[in-house]
């Protein structure tokens, strides 16, 4: 009985389009079948029917993500973001994969700094900056990330995710062209999606190929040539004297994402333009506090002031999104206190990267990038890539193996980073580790 009356049920459902069947519906409110009401069924009916197309569209996506290889396993971690990282199954590791350059994630310091936050100004805002959502904190902050790399203002968002998807819809309009690397970070990418500029690849950091963009879009208003300041897959710098002599030829503005540089790159931490002794002369920065500054979370953009007043009021990530919480803004201004004066951080993280590419490149290892504490350990095979790292962790070295499609194929490798906080002792038992392992599985001699 109670099949047939399903069987009914859904034929007579299947001859209603969704608008009437919710029509009819929303008049039935009496009518009961086999103890649930009429409405209960049909709706229960629907549920069940919608969560089960769901299911089918999702699970041979999945299957085929698994399939390809490009499965993302999270190890659960259960100490804070450190060298010696507690994973949850209690076994300690040696941890080489985090962006936590300086080492300040769980610095003393910092933890304190948000802790007071915390009780001075309370957990969050509930609100966006231009309701209620500005503290003095925020203001401080922005002036100090200014101040910081020589710049009139900041702005900050709750990401440089949200910073780079906020920057180019805000600034650039139809009559505008954007030039962007086709390594770009996504964020980037995402970003460039969202404005109405024409929009120029050129190869990866291939400067005659920009140039040749660059010469085909004179008539166009705003000119902006977009560059991760350092891509971070291979640890490689984009080539920014030579990006700044292009944009002063064919007078366009230049962007460089540098996430993977500020705090730490060139002499003082200000970047890749110091790297390139160029302070002051990339028009818009846009970076993380995620990284090298505490790695809490958070992102900004700095320039000129007319440019961070038109973010205030254009820029959508900004505009509706929540304030970032007081004990995030609290920890990224004590790390800019710590490394303002200072280059103790960054000294140590420099000598501890070259000891690191010296051990590995002596022991036979293939080590790319320029300089940079990403120092991507080449493997070649994705699996061969895989079995490596599974065998560091086994060693209690925490690395992770990239491969395609997040790297070129054939291009596997281990990405290991390097932290101001590892001890020299750390780094000689990671290159040892790697040595072991690299011939037992024949990667080296
Ligand atoms: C180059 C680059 N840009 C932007 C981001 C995003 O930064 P956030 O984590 O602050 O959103 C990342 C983070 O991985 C990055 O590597």
């Amino acid at each position: 009985m109670n099949s047939i009356v399903n069987k009914s049920i859904s034929y007579f459902l299947i001859q209603l389009n969704h608008c009437r069947y919710r029509n009819i519906v929303s008049k039935c409110t009496t009518c009961s079948l086999v103890g649930l009401t009429f409405k209960n069924r049909c709706e229960k009916w629907m549920f069940r029917r919608s969560m089960s197309l769901l299911t089918e569209c999702i699970v041979p996506e999945l299957k085929a993500i698994e399939a390809a290889g490009t499965w993302k396993k999270e190890r659960v971690i259960a100490s804070p973001q450190r060298t010696r990282i507690v994973l949850t199954n209690g076994v300690e590791a040696l941890n080489f994969c985090a962006n936590n350059y300086l080492g300040l994630a769980d610095n003393k310091e910092v933890i304190s700094a948000a802790k007071f936050a915390l009780d001075k100004y309370g957990a969050g805002l509930s609100s966006v900056r231009f309701i209620c959502g500005t503290q003095e904190i925020h203001v401080e902050l922005e002036e100090k990330i200014a101040r910081f790399h020589g710049r009139e203002a900041a702005i900050l968002y709750a990401s440089c995710l949200d910073a780079n998807a906020g920057l180019f819809e805000a600034l650039l309009t139809s009559e505008d062209a954007v030039f962007s690397d086709e390594l770009n970070h996504a964020s980037i990418i995402d970003g460039i999606r969202l404005c109405k500029a024409k929009r120029h690849r050129y190869k990866h950091r291939d400067m005659e190929d920009l140039e040749n963009k660059l010469k085909d879009s004179m008539s166009s208003r705003l000119r902006l040539i977009a560059t991760d300041g350092v891509f971070s897959m291979d640890g490689t710098v984009a080539p920014l004297s030579k990006i700044l002599e292009l944009a002063k030829k064919y007078n366009a503005l230049t962007f460089v994402d540098d996430c993977h540089a500020t705090g730490f790159f060139g002499k003082t931490g200000r970047g890749t333009e110091e790297y390139f002794d160029q302070l002051g002369s990339i028009d818009i920065i846009n970076s993380t506090l995620g990284k090298a500054l505490g790695g809490a979370a958070g992102g900004y953009t700095t320039g000129k002031k007319e440019l961070i007043d038109l973010l205030r009021q254009r820029s959508r990530p900004y505009l509706f999104s929540n304030s970032l919480p007081p004990p995030v803004v609290a920890s990224a201004s004590k790390v800019l206190d710590l490394i303002t004066d200072s280059t103790e951080y960054l000294n140590r993280l420099r000598s501890n990267t070259n000891l690191f590419r010296n051990t590995m490149k002596m022991a036979g290892f293939t080590i790319v990038g320029d300089d940079h504490p990403i120092c991507p350990v080449m493997i070649g095979d994705a699996r061969l890539a895989s079995k490596f790292a599974d065998k560091m962790i086994e060693q209690g070295v925490y690395v992770i193996g990239f491969s395609y499609p997040v790297v070129p194929r054939d291009k596997a490798r281990i990405r290991v980073q390097i932290s101001a906080a590892h001890s020299a002792n750390d780094i000689e038992r990671a290159a040892n580790a790697f040595i072991h392992i690299g011939k037992e599985i024949g990667v080296i001699n």
